[in-house]
């Protein structure tokens, strides 16, 4: 059972190539520090760019001989899994690239196929439930799923990243923030807006660790974008100019 007192292990996998400097590590540190005023917290966060891993050789002998593990043994995979298995909570937090993860994220994912149950030709099921199945279930453990995008409509362009995730946790088993556009939110520099903004992800944080889970009407709320469409065509437009300038920062 969800115990909101207990003291949380929290792992958060930043699959941004700009690492620190993601913006949308400015929303995943947002409901960090409202989960941080909810509950004690251990909060370890994983550059997966910084991570020395190969890509799947596609063996699987993770589903077969080696039942469970990965024959690669010489990179930091295995070190992740194991403080996967070990987080009550983990947060994944990644750019939109052409309506899908970043590649990298994708290569860290394949590695991690071990955690999957055998695939053995089993009817996909029917109630949300994760298609291969999770090997190591666990109903007290939490998955957030923190993205951010250029586009406004994330119901549009985040359909593949949500199908994905519903076929490999099950659907409603993750809580998915999909945020749009916070990276021109960051570079206009206006600092009370983005505060204002960023309010809402620290209060998400807390009534998560609260409820152990946020509501639809807060997921919907997540998603608005903080500007007019008229306000950012023009913030775009003068982000393109700059660059093309070399005045963009
Ligand atoms: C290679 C690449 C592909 C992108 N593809 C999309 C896309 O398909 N849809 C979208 O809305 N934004 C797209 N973007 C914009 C990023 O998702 C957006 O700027 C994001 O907020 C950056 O987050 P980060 O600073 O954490 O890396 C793309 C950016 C790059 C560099």
């Amino acid at each position: 059972m969800w115990d909101k007192n207990k003291k949380k292990k929290v792992l958060v996998i930043n699959g941004s190539p700009k690492n620190d400097r993601s913006s949308t590590m400015y929303i995943t540190n947002a409901f960090l520090e409202g989960l941080k005023a909810s509950c004690e917290c251990d909060i370890e966060v994983i550059n997966v760019h910084k991570l020395n891993f190969k890509p799947c050789t596609g063996c699987l002998s993770c589903w077969g001989r080696t039942e469970g593990e990965c024959v690669i043994k010489n990179d930091d995979i295995s070190i992740v899994k194991e403080k996967l298995l070990n987080a009550d909570i983990i947060i994944e937090s990644f750019p939109l690239f052409f309506f899908s993860m970043p590649g990298v994220l994708k290569s860290f994912t394949d590695r991690l196929l071990s955690m999957m149950l055998t695939y053995k030709g089993h009817k996909p099921p029917t109630n949300n439930e994760s298609l291969h199945g999770l090997r190591y279930p666990d109903s007290d453990k939490r998955f957030v799923v923190i993205s951010s995008c250029a586009y406004t409509e994330v119901d549009l362009v985040y359909d593949s990243v949500k199908a994905q995730f519903d076929f490999i946790c099950g659907k409603g088993a993750y809580t998915p923030i999909f945020v749009p556009q916070i990276k021109t939110l960051v570079d206009v520099k206006n600092e009370n807006k983005l505060n204002r903004f960023l309010k809402k992800f620290i209060d998400a944080g807390t009534y998560f660790n609260e409820n152990g889970g946020l509501t639809d009407e807060i997921i919907n709320d997540l998603s608005k974008p903080p500007f007019s469409e008229g306000a950012y065509k023009i913030f775009l437009s003068q982000f393109w100019q700059e660059e093309k300038d070399g005045k963009a920062s």
